[in-house]
């Protein structure tokens, strides 16, 4: 696959509609071996699980939920997507947040818009229990949000027509939130499937305010190192002892 190309054909289709399918946005490993980790690390069960166990008005079912400013390394990714995601869409984004969630058995998605904070969406799917592919949805059609819900128009107006978009392990669809009403219609065909919702401003545009979820003076600091005196002895870490002998010096 040649990226730049995907990534131009992309921009234009996302331009376009107001959405794009990337497939494999992460290498099948890559999504495998983040999904693993976040697990090991978050937890796999009610018990273990660190992050919320919740029901918001977005599910019907409860749901593993975790935000990233509570998890670095959802955070991580997200700032190490935001070069992919910048040239993708073609403006200098800033993210404002991300939010991992796990979906069980017949659970959906209700369709939805976004707040200001969600310029820029992208959903990425990182597991499937059991491999079978389950689909994002996005209207047809675009909503001016500036007054109303889009939610609302389209109750009024009736037959919302909404695009499916199966999605594989490792494959992001970036839709604009805020004027694209989206969800997940169909219930989760698996006992389980695990995605990351990331949402990205444009740093010039008019929702700049939420980069970093209005919490940057928080996050966005200069590090600082000190260094020891000289006579310090080496510290290594034990896991790589065997290594660092073998490397030589
Ligand atoms: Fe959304």
């Amino acid at each position: 696959m040649d990226r730049a190309q995907a990534i131009t054909d992309q921009r234009t289709h996302y331009e376009n509609t107001g959405w794009a399918l990337i497939p494999r946005a992460l290498p099948i490993e890559v999504a495998d071996a983040t999904l693993y980790k976040i697990q090991q690390e978050l937890g796999g069960d009610w018990d273990s699980y660190k992050g919320d166990y919740i029901k918001t008005f977005l599910t019907e079912k409860k749901a593993y939920e975790c935000y990233s400013f509570d998890y670095t390394p959802l955070s991580t990714l997200q700032w190490g997507l935001t070069p992919y995601i910048s040239t993708l869409t073609g403006k200098e984004l800033l993210p404002s947040h991300a939010y991992f969630r796990v979906y069980s058995k017949g659970d959906i998605c209700n369709v939805h818009s976004d707040a200001h904070d969600c310029e820029h969406a992208l959903s990425l799917t990182l597991g499937y229990s059991n491999d079978f592919l389950w689909d994002l949805n996005i209207s047809h059609k675009y909503y001016d949000a500036s007054e109303r819900r889009p939610a609302d128009i389209a109750n009024e107006e009736g037959g919302l027509q909404l695009h499916s978009i199966p999605m594989s392990v490792g494959d992001a669809v970036i839709y604009n939130g805020i004027n694209y009403l989206h969800g997940r219609i169909r219930p989760n065909p698996n006992k389980w499937a695990a995605q990351v919702f990331f949402h990205w401003v444009d740093r010039n545009g008019q929702y700049a305010n939420h980069a970093f979820d209005g919490r940057w003076d928080e996050v966005v600091k200069r590090a600082n190192f000190v260094f020891p005196d000289d006579d310090a002895p080496e510290k290594v870490n034990p896991s790589r002892a065997e290594m660092v002998k073998t490397r030589g010096r």
